[in-house]
């Protein structure tokens, strides 16, 4: 028979914003690919209660493969082995756990960037000056590693300065709650690092309340392409520069798919990171809207090639009936 079989992903997310929902559309487009495969996504909305949640509820619907971006490594870790211990592929995204109880990971290297985005902004401040850092979501190991690599990037410039530091959890708006009241107890800052642009734009935001935007400079990283994000606020000035991360839901779904097929995977899938700057911010957008223009065109073909087969099938189905009848 050609019937395949029918498989089903199970892909929780810890969070829900443009970063994620671009990850999940190319995840759910690289699955067409894969005409017997469904994905169902669970988003945690920030909350490890809820992903443990959703995770037990794949492990009780017994998918075929969990790919799982864990909220807080430590609370996150044992309903991640579990899935392990009975059986299912798991296939970390972006966050890692604390526990080599993993299938893969598929990801870029946090530490690395947090590094890169030390040393560049040592250069961009000629290795002197007041630097505001703010961390993302506590006890995730994205914000763990970024903290580490800019820590390590500093230290070797005794004249950078950390003078203040706040856990935004990576949200915009507490970001800016957060950087008010640092804007009132500092007078002098040169620049604010951001663990992600969103936490990079409500810096800014608390700055240009009080006219103090143009004394300092910001930093983030993400670059999500699309009006009011990362590149966008680069191009305009906004923030000084951010660094790619990279959504790559294909490639998950790659590695995934290379998995359940039993074909050979990197257990280890490293995504690369670039900068953006003045410099290279509105080809990256340009580049960006073609590549989305692409993405239509793919899916479009997709829809045609499905209406094809549909009718294929139907017409076949009648000329079963023609000979037997
Ligand atoms: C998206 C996000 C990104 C950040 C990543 C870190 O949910 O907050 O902004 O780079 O998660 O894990």
């Amino acid at each position: 028979s050609d019937e395949k079989e029918h498989l089903v992903i199970g892909v929780s997310q810890c969070s829900d914003d443009e970063w994620r929902t671009q990850m999940n559309r190319e995840m759910l487009r690289e699955a067409l690919f894969y005409p017997e495969t469904e994905v169902k996504i669970r988003s945690a909305k920030d909350n490890s209660g809820i992903q443990i949640e959703d995770i037990e509820t794949f492990i009780k619907e017994r998918v075929d493969a969990l790919v799982v971006s864990p909220n807080e490594a430590e609370t996150v870790t044992p309903v991640i082995e579990k899935a392990f211990d009975a059986g299912i592929p798991v296939i970390l995204v972006d966050r890692k756990i604390h526990s080599g109880k993993y299938t893969a990971y598929v990801g870029a290297d946090n530490y690395d960037i947090g590094r890169r985005a030390g040393f560049y902004i040592v250069n961009r401040l000629h290795g002197k000056g007041h630097v505001v850092e703010i961390t993302g979501l506590r006890g995730s190991t994205s914000a763990e590693e970024r903290h580490r690599g800019f820590m390590d990037a500093l230290a070797e410039s005794p004249e950078m300065e950390v003078v203040a530091r706040a856990d935004a959890g990576f949200f915009q708006q507490k970001a800016e709650d957060k950087f008010d009241s640092i804007l009132a107890r500092h007078k002098d800052i040169d620049l604010v690092f951001a663990q992600n642009d969103r936490m990079a734009i409500g810096a800014h935001q608390a700055a240009l309340k009080c006219g103090r935007q143009k004394d300092m400079l910001f930093v983030g990283i993400d670059a999500v392409s699309g009006e009011g994000y990362g590149v966008e606020k680069v191009a305009s000035g906004e923030l000084d520069a951010t660094f790619i991360y990279p959504t790559s839901g294909d490639k998950v779904m790659q590695v995934v798919m290379a998995v359940l097929e039993g074909k050979p995977y990197d257990r280890d899938t490293k995504l690369q990171t670039a900068l953006v700057d003045k410099s290279n911010a509105r080809v990256m957008e340009m580049q960006t809207e073609h590549i989305f223009e692409l993405d239509k065109k793919i899916e479009y073909l997709n829809k045609k090639v499905d209406a094809y087969f549909l009718r294929y099938s139907s017409q076949r189905m009648f000329l079963y009936a023609c000979i037997v009848i």
